[in-house]
């Protein structure tokens, strides 16, 4: 799990301000310079799930003004990463919950940061180029920039009996609402209610919050309006509440997406390389076919 120390002194040296998946983005680029040449891709694949939580928690402590935390090789992978990130050893729940969604977002088909990692991948970049690709392609709003949007938007509407206005107004301006539809499913997706169990066993032993309402008001308007159409809650819906739960900042979400998608990244990248051959799209060209030329001394 170790990384070089003058690593994470760059990345210490990143802007506080910054979002942590454009930290993620260049520290696992920035891994990728330290590369031993000699390497396998087992061990490169290896070394980048190993070093994810490292380079996650190392850009988090430093923003907050806190030490770096050494990995403990006595924990697990989730366990790890709870201790990077807060400099205190994890309730066992905590690790076992974190553990349960990191899996449920290890792998999803052909989604847009998989499809990115492989197109890049397929140009023989290196694991750990193809890893921050997809890493850019997981940031966006429309895909794993998702879950940090719904928190932000149930803490907008801020209770049960506001989520009829609030939602009627999103309508009203057809705005997305965040963490519902999805271009696979057009039912609730199997993974948001696997989360929402997570929540209900973390409610057990950490006590409710009052978002929880919100969410599951908001989940009956939006299906009350837009169940028709398909549009159910999805993998990021309820996810948010659970990592709140755990102590992990909003805008740490994603990277706790990319962190547990690594796995089924670097899976597709390997699927790729053992029978590769480089995307190259053809495009179909819907513009003038015949356009009238003007001499430059005419224009
Ligand atoms: N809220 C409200 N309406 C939604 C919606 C949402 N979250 N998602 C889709 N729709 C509506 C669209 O407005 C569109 O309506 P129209 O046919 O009347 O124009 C219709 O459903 C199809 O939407 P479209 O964006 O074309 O579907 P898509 O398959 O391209 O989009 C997503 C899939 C995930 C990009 C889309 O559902 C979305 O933007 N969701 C919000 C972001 C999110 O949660 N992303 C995480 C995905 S796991």
């Amino acid at each position: 799990r170790r990384v070089p120390a003058s690593l994470i002194e760059t990345i210490r040296g990143l802007p506080g301000k910054g979002h942590p998946m454009d930290a993620l983005q260049v520290s696992v680029a920035a891994l990728g310079m330290y590369r031993n040449p000699n390497s396998t891709p087992e061990q490169d694949c290896i070394h980048l799930l190993a070093a994810m939580p490292v380079l996650i928690a190392a850009f988090h402590r430093a923003r907050i003004g806190a030490a770096h935390v050494e990995p403990d090789p006595e924990l697990g992978h989730a366990a790890n990463f709870l201790w990077m990130m807060n400099g205190e050893k994890p309730a066992e729940l905590a690790a076992q919950v974190l553990d349960v969604a990191l899996v449920l977002h290890a792998d999803h088909t052909m989604n847009a940061s998989t499809f990115a990692g492989r197109v890049v991948g397929a140009t023989e970049a290196d694991a750990y180029t193809t890893i921050a690709s997809a890493i850019g392609a997981l940031t966006g709003p429309l895909h794993g920039g998702a879950n940090e949007r719904v928190l932000n938007s149930l803490e907008a509407i801020g209770s049960v009996d506001d989520v009829e206005a609030w939602f009627a107004a999103k309508l009203a301006k057809r705005d997305k609402v965040m963490g519902f539809g999805h271009r696979v499913y057009s039912v609730k997706d199997p993974r948001a209610t696997a989360i929402q169990g997570l929540v209900r066993r973390l409610f057990e032993e950490l006590g409710s919050t009052p978002l929880y309402d919100v969410a599951k008001r908001l989940e009956e308007e939006v299906t009350k309006h837009l169940g028709a159409k398909g549009i159910y809650p999805n993998v990021d819906f309820f996810s948010g509440i659970v990592y709140q739960k755990l102590g992990i900042p909003t805008d740490q979400f994603t990277p706790v997406f990319a962190l547990a998608r690594t796995a089924g990244w670097l899976a597709h990248w390997r699927e790729q390389m053992s029978d590769n051959r480089l995307f190259r799209p053809g495009q179909i060209y819907t513009g003038k076919r015949e356009r009238e030329m003007i001499a430059i001394e005419d224009r």
